[in-house]
């Protein structure tokens, strides 16, 4: 039988609104502090399969959620092609230099070799999730690319002109990007993922006639990866604005998720029946139990008979409290 995320993107059903975060497991859950602390180097923690397997399963735990997210990161895609990732407290993802030459050269096996916890982590968590879905992610190649040549978050500098001034190197590497964004998703797929989210955090970054070939065209190709394995596929282009109909038209995702900045009635005119996720600010979790409650029926109301997913408009922050996530499911679930 299919799950409830899995029918209301799939088939488009509306009896149910499912519901799963963005970073619902993360820095807000204290049984996650409790295993970050023991564990400073996170991309280490993302390599042990048995904590990945824990931690994946903490929201599930604790909540009423219809779908659990493997917790990893889109930096891993990163590391499995041999540049340095760090994460460092109050600075973010941090990266190494690129060998162009020896990254190219990485070849499948010894990606997926680098990797096979995040995919031990997968089937391990699926052994214990009855009827709920199991969702596989990466980062879209332009989000990827900004990450690898800022070699930071583009939230301190950013330049985009610094960034495409060697076409040559942006290129190559972005075909390297795509082809192993492609293997991460069959080998997450192989273990049990059984939705993909693509996340283009920074597509908001670009120029708008740049949108084509850094976010619409390079998504479309992974989109059409994973339609030709019969999974359903979530973009996230976030900070797109009202260019998210034309993301739709030419990506043609099986549901898309909207960001704090959309109008959510505009965009269920425009999008004749495609399912929608999302759309919550984070920030309203920070605030008192009636405003949550006041905008959390806002888009139950809009979203009345129509397939949409319940998430947020980014990621659940650190600050929130815990008390919070189990009020809005609350919410959610007695509208039903
Ligand atoms: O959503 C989930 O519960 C699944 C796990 C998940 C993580 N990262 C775990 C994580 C997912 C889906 C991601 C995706 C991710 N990672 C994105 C795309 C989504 C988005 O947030 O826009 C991006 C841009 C990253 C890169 C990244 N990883 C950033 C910017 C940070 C925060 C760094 C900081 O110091 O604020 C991370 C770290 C990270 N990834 C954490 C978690 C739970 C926090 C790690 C910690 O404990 O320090």
């Amino acid at each position: 039988m299919k799950d409830k995320l899995s029918k209301c993107i799939s088939n488009r059903e509306t009896k149910h609104t499912p519901i799963w975060f963005m970073r619902q497991a993360g820095r807000y859950l204290p049984e996650f502090m409790e295993i970050r602390k023991k564990n400073p180097n996170f991309i280490n923690l993302c390599l042990s399969s048995d904590l990945v397997k824990d931690i994946t399963l903490q929201p599930i735990r604790r909540f009423d959620l219809d779908a659990a997210i493997i917790f990893s990161d889109i930096m891993m895609i990163p590391y499995g092609l041999g540049q340095k990732v760090e994460f460092i407290k109050g600075v973010g993802p941090t990266l190494g230099d690129i060998k162009l030459d020896d990254l190219v050269n990485i070849n499948s096996e010894n990606f997926t070799k680098k990797l096979s916890p995040v995919y031990e982590g997968i089937k391990k968590v699926k052994l214990e999730l009855k009827n709920k879905s199991l969702i596989g992610f990466v980062g879209a190649p332009w989000t990827l690319l900004l990450y690898m040549l800022n070699k930071q978050s583009p939230k301190k500098s950013f330049n985009f002109n610094e960034i495409n001034k060697d076409k040559n190197l942006v290129d190559r590497l972005l075909k390297k990007i795509e082809e192993m964004t492609c293997l991460h998703i069959d080998k997450q797929i192989e273990a049990g993922a059984n939705i993909i989210q693509i996340f283009d955090s920074w597509a908001g970054l670009l120029p708008e006639k740049e949108l084509s070939s850094y976010c619409y065209i390079p998504i479309s190709k992974i989109v059409k990866h994973v339609k030709s394995k019969k999974i359903p596929v979530i973009c996230f282009p976030k900070g797109i604005g009202k260019n998210y109909i034309q993301f739709c038209k030419i990506v043609k995702p099986d549901c898309i998720s909207i960001d704090y900045e959309i109008d959510p009635e505009w965009i269920k005119e425009k999008l004749n029946g495609l399912p929608i996720q999302g759309g919550l600010d984070p920030k309203i979790l920070l605030g008192d139990k009636e405003q949550v409650k006041k905008n959390t029926i806002k888009y139950l109301n809009i979203f009345k008979d129509y397939p949409y997913v319940f998430n947020l408009g980014h990621g659940v922050l650190p600050e929130t409290k815990p008390e919070t996530v189990e009020y809005l499911i609350k919410i959610i679930k007695e509208r039903e």
